[in-house]
């Protein structure tokens, strides 16, 4: 005699997941913006930037986002993500700053003095302002690479430098012969990324100054192109344009967002977000068995 089972089972599962939000912070004279590549959706997160911030970087430790303001001659910074965005005066540098890097390990904020020639740094709480290099020719960008210690400075119409944090060793690693006021370091592959300001040039090379390629052109010459890559992914900005690359997709930008002044800096956020899902299994198990009693 055949003998049927029939089992029914509701089991529910939570599952814990980690999403990538990317958010495209960029700042112009008036504002700092927040682009969710999302959504599309566009937020202000200051709305009183004042001054041009050539420099904008981030503390994911303490959770701070700062920026320079070269007019004014000072640092700011404001918490994010947040939703109170009070913007604070870091410190008063008394020259004009440019370029910023922090190195979120060590606690240390690093800027660069274009005027004077120098970089300095001091500790995330303000204090203990030291000069770490003073013979540097028009300084700009500025990028750390917080895995291997070395940090890379752009020399405005010179130069590439690779040095460590302290200054102990430094080299020019690419000699430029035209005007470059950003540079990008991409964490993941170890290459450095830049634009040329007369002619529109995108280029990139490896982390030891082999390699160099125009990767492509920007599309407009004489203006500020800030640029930042993450990955395969490179956003750059021409005048009042914000602008997405897939490399690859090939060479073609996507315009994310048009704003009404000059765009300075750009921050691309990226941040693993954890979220709740509740699975909900049902299932009816059909034991069939062939016992004879
Ligand atoms: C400078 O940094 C290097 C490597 O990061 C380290 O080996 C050296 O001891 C440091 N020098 C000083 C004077 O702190
Ligand atoms: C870039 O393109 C690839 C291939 O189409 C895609 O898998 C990836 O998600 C894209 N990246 C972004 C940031 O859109
Ligand atoms: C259970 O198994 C029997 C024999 O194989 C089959 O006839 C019947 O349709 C099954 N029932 C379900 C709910 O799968």
């Amino acid at each position: 005699m055949d003998v049927q089972i029939w089992l029914g089972l509701s089991l529910e599962f939570y599952f814990l997941s980690m999403i990538q939000c990317t958010k495209v912070l960029f700042g112009t004279k008036v504002q700092i913006k927040e682009i969710d590549i999302d959504t599309g959706n566009v937020k202000i997160l200051v709305g009183d930037a004042r001054g041009e911030m050539y420099g904008m970087d981030y503390d994911p430790k303490y959770k701070y986002m700062y920026f320079t303001r070269y007019n004014h001659r000072t640092i700011m910074r404001f918490p994010y993500p947040s939703d109170n965005q009070v913007l604070e005066k870091f410190i008063d540098t008394g020259k004009g700053p440019a370029g910023l890097a922090i190195d979120s390990e060590s606690g240390h904020v690093y800027w660069t003095e274009y005027d004077w020639h120098r970089l300095r740094r001091c500790d995330v709480n303000g204090i203990n302002v030291v000069i770490i290099s003073s013979n540097l020719q028009n300084p700009f960008s500025i990028r750390l690479s917080l895995v291997n210690r070395w940090m890379y400075v752009v020399e405005r119409f010179k130069r590439i430098i690779k040095a460590r944090f302290n200054y102990s060793e430094a080299h020019g690693i690419i000699d430029l012969n035209t005007r470059v006021d950003y540079i990008d370091l991409d964490k993941n592959e170890e290459k450095l990324y830049w634009t040329t300001y007369y002619h529109g040039e995108f280029k990139s090379a490896s982390v030891r100054g082999c390699d160099v390629k125009t990767i492509f052109q920007t599309g407009i010459t004489n203006y500020y192109q800030p640029i930042d890559v993450y990955g395969s992914s490179i956003f750059h900005s021409n005048n009042k344009k914000l602008f997405m690359m897939n490399t690859t997709q090939g060479t073609t930008s996507t315009a994310l967002y048009t704003d009404a002044y000059r765009i300075f800096s750009i921050y691309v956020h990226h941040q693993a977000v954890k979220e709740l899902i509740l699975n909900e299994l049902t299932s009816i198990t059909n034991v069939t068995g062939g016992h004879y009693l």
